[in-house]
């Protein structure tokens, strides 16, 4: 595959691509059952939008998206996903959905990718170790798939869980880590139309290392909150304990929003390193996301609730 650079790569061809992938998308509904979720919603699409223009002209590398990461089933070091994560087994790939809704079960990725409506994001991806990017993503509002399961009036909070797979995922063969890797968001902060499930990035199949087939992205809080390779989409009456709150909970929360106010325990989150830049960058209120999402965490004292 001949990955271009993303200095190469003019907006209109990234657009263009995914266009390309939508109309792919239209053609496999066409004449297939898909799986009786509904129609998909594209209400919020242009509310996401919006601030796509001034990001545009900061998109980090593609070979820096794909090769620093973090994917602890594959190492613990920053290049071990890029080396490693070519055992991952992406195909079949079903997702069980369960817990407080209507509509539980084994659905094929398949299936919900007929059924879903994939567009480009462009967002800021800032995380809790101090450096940042930013990525173009293509994938569906989480909201669109979670509401086609008709959640019931108990589900509160959605929680998530990668594959279990220790034969093909070497670092679940160690104790680095609870495995498999969970995560959990409340429910508004699901629902929110600028919360993601991923299935691209640069218009191109979202590589292993970065979390295929299917990886969570909610860009105003912290990179360890995108949980990859889902396999498990739970709705539940209570607050659930995410992998990171398990192995530290006095440094990493439950909410783990971007927050130039509230240190880690041991380093500060005011500033950044955006990779490929020297100086480093004021770290923003919710990411730069503060208009949309503020109004999420009214009353709440950020400090507690960290
Ligand atoms: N998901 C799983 N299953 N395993 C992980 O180790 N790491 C998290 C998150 N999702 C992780 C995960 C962390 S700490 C970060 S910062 C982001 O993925 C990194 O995403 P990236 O590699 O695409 O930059």
């Amino acid at each position: 595959m001949i990955i271009k650079k993303p200095s190469d790569i003019r907006s209109s061809e990234i657009t263009s691509e995914t266009h390309f992938k939508q109309r792919r998308d239209i053609v496999k509904t066409m004449g297939l059952t898909a799986l009786t979720l509904g129609s998909a919603g594209t209400s919020a699409q242009l509310f996401a939008k919006s601030n796509d223009d001034d990001l545009k002209s900061q998109l980090t590398e593609y070979k820096d998206i794909t090769t620093y990461n973090n994917y602890y089933e594959f190492g613990t070091g920053k290049s071990d996903p890029a080396k490693n994560a070519h055992t991952l087994k992406t195909s079949p790939w079903d997702v069980v959905v369960d817990g407080e809704c209507e509509k539980p079960g084994k659905y094929s990725l398949e299936d919900i990718l007929k059924a879903m409506d994939i567009e480009d994001r462009i967002y800021r991806f800032r995380c809790v170790e101090g450096w940042s990017m930013v990525i173009p993503w293509n994938g569906f509002q989480l909201g669109d798939l979670l509401k086609r399961f008709a959640p019931t009036s108990k589900a509160k909070y959605v929680y998530f869980e990668t594959l279990l797979d220790p034969e093909n995922m070497p670092g679940q063969r160690t104790s680095v880590l609870e495995w498999p890797y969970v995560e959990g968001l409340r429910m508004d902060e699901a629902m929110n139309p600028l919360t993601l499930f991923a299935t691209g990035i640069y218009g191109k199949d979202i590589p292993k290392q970065n979390g295929a087939p299917l990886r969570l992205v909610v860009p105003w809080k912290y990179g360890f909150k995108s949980i990859k390779s889902i396999a498990r989409i739970s709705f539940l009456e209570k607050q659930p304990t995410s992998s990171w709150q398990k192995a530290n909970k006095h440094e990493y929360g439950f909410f783990s929003n971007v927050n130039p106010k509230v240190d880690h325990p041991r380093w500060t989150q005011k500033r950044e390193r955006r990779i490929g830049e020297f100086r480093k960058r004021k770290t923003l209120m919710f990411n730069g996301y503060e208009e949309q999402v503020a109004s999420l965490y009214k009353g709440m004292d950020l400090k507690k609730h960290y």
